[in-house]
């Protein structure tokens, strides 16, 4: 499994880790013998959310890493309308909670809401104070957003940005790639399979991805996931309920694409929309 420095934190990270959205939606015990499994193939990057299946998914997480804490880069997010400074600290101990751990290697942001960007940023810098959290980051920010988060906290406190970014959905590149690039924000791709609608082997796309594949002995998800981590600030966190799906996205993390491969799926993945506005410095 290769691993990226999650670059303020100073730690690496396997860039292949693990979802959570909805995975408390099956059975529980193939859920948490498929997160096991991803930790054991080095899949120690979990992702979860005190929204997700309203705290259920933590719970779960909370179970499959029993006992093996220390291997784990944990990552969960505040409900905007908690991220208040008091309501900020109060869910991040319902969440350790859950989690069944005393900290959190990287807390988040869900998006932004009703709450000023300085009180949520304020309740972070508190429990990283207290060792409840080991660092902090946001997610669906984009470059507006990330650039009024750097004014309130300076350089090397946002560690993350957790965003929307696979093949058909590659907005990120305009500005918020290159924004996060340049202050040493690591930037985690969700719904890398695009939430379930992956590419077909019939379609263009899908034919490039597996003749891809097939000169590397690997599926066209595998693929994916060595393009969208393919630099350095780059981590994917893909959700598999199944051992058999979390073996899959695990060997993802040794697939090297060379730049010719990579040309061609950019090519047939074309970066489409025009930026809303040109990236800030
Ligand atoms: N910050 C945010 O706002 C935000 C938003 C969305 C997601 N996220 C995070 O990102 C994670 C991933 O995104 P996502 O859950 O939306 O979607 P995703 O990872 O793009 O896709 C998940 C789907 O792909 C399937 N799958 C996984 N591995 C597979 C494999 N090897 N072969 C075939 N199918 C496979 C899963 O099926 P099975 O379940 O049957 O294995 C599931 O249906 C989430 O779980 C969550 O932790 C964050």
């Amino acid at each position: 499994m290769q691993r990226h420095r999650f670059d303020s934190t100073g730690r690496d990270v396997p860039i292949i880790g693990q979802g959570t959205w909805y995975l408390e939606e099956g059975d529980p015990a193939s859920a948490i013998a498929a997160l096991r499994r991803g930790l054991d193939l080095g899949m120690t990057h979990v992702d979860t959310a005190e929204m997700y299946g309203e705290g259920a998914a933590e719970e779960l997480v909370g179970e499959a890493i029993a006992g093996r804490r220390d291997e784990v880069f944990l990552v969960t997010k505040v409900l905007p309308q908690h991220a208040s400074p008091t309501g900020t600290i109060g869910a991040c101990e319902r969440s350790l909670s859950r989690l069944r751990t005393d900290r959190i290697d990287c807390y988040l942001l869900h998006w932004r809401g009703p709450h000023r960007l300085a009180d949520t940023i304020a309740g972070f810098e508190e429990l990283r104070r207290d060792g409840k959290i080991l660092s902090w980051g946001v997610s669906n920010f984009d470059a507006r957003d990330l650039k009024e988060a750097l004014a309130i906290a300076g350089e090397g406190r946002i560690a993350c940005n957790q965003v929307l970014y696979h093949l058909e959905e590659r907005a990120i590149e305009h500005a918020v790639l290159p924004w996060c690039e340049r202050h040493g924000v690591a930037v985690t791709a969700y719904s890398p399979f695009g939430h379930g609608r992956f590419p077909g082997l019939r379609s263009a796309g899908g034919r490039v991805l597996a003749k891809v594949a097939a000169a590397h002995g690997a599926t066209p998800r595998q693929v994916a996931l060595a393009f969208l981590t393919r630099r350095p600030s780059l981590f994917a966190i893909p959700k598999a309920s199944s051992v058999t799906h979390a073996v899959e996205n695990a060997a993802a993390g040794e697939v090297r694409l060379t730049a010719a491969e990579i040309d061609v799926i950019d090519n047939a993945f074309p970066l489409r929309s025009t930026p809303a506005s040109l990236p800030m410095l």
